[in-house]
């Protein structure tokens, strides 16, 4: 029987990346999504991936959704807490609600996912925990306050799960991407987009499929030893 994966913002961007290499792997995969029913719907019918939609910063939103991933597919083996967002601002025009939003959706929502997932994993003695972090999150961004917050601890939740889960066979690790080429990078002005190629010594961005090949490696047995760590994969733009 295939394992199966749940993704969250699975349906669009580096998720969607995710969610098809786990696919092509033999894991059968859930993709979750926030309000974009159009892509969702376009994704299923591309992929045959299932689609579900609720909101990550909504504790008892994921604890059902989830419980209703498990009626369908299965007991979870494997989840990618890929759900994020910006609200960026310089520090002195950042408002409470872009701190909030960012806290609760990057920070908190990967605790309302593993959370619901973790006693199961427990029982069956077996679990892959992956969270999409960021390079931002481990050197700080100008007007990310927030985000960087959020990316930086999102490295302490997979370190201090790691350890927890280690002995119930469970891992827990990051991804940092640095820029990717997602519909988000791509629409920056040309201009702006070349200023960050110029700071990345590989002299391009990254693939979402560069960052769904990390993510089929940590979920995978061969990686049982690897546990609260954190991939790096920004084309040598930094190293922590
Ligand atoms: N792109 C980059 O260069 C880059 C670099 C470093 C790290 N990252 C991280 O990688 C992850 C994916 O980024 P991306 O660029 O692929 O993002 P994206 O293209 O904007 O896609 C985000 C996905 O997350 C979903 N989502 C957003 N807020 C949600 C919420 N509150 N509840 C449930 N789902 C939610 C979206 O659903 P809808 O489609 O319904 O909106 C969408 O499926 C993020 O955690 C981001 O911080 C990205």
């Amino acid at each position: 029987m295939s394992r199966i994966a749940l993704v969250t913002g699975g349906s669009r961007g580096i998720g969607e990346a995710i969610s098809k290499a786990l696919k092509a792997e033999g894991y059968t995969v859930a993709a979750t999504y926030a309000g974009n029913d159009e892509k969702a719907a376009a994704f299923t019918e591309a992929t045959g991936i299932k689609t579900y939609k609720w909101n990550v910063a909504d504790y008892a939103a994921s604890k059902e959704g989830i419980a209703k991933v498990e009626e369908d597919l299965g007991p979870i083996d494997v989840v990618v807490a890929n759900a994020g967002i910006t609200r960026d601002a310089p520090f002195h025009k950042m408002t409470p609600e872009q701190w909030n939003d960012v806290i609760d959706t990057n920070l908190t929502g990967v605790f309302n996912t593993v959370h619901p997932i973790w006693p199961g994993m427990r029982e069956r003695g077996f679990g892959r925990i992956i969270v999409i972090s960021s390079i931002n999150g481990q050197k700080g961004q100008f007007a990310q306050v927030n985000y960087a917050a959020t990316k930086a601890g999102d490295l302490g939740i997979v370190k201090s799960l790691a350890q927890e889960g280690a002995a119930k066979g469970i891992t827990a690790n990051a991804i940092c991407p640095g820029y990717i080429a997602t519909e988000m990078v791509m629409a920056v002005p040309e201009k702006v987009r070349e200023k960050i190629i110029g700071m990345i010594p590989a002299g391009r961005l990254g693939e979402p499929e560069e960052i769904a090949r990390c993510v089929t490696f940590l979920a995978s047995d061969d990686a049982s030893f690897i546990n609260g760590s954190t991939i790096s994969a920004n084309g040598a733009q930094f190293f922590a």
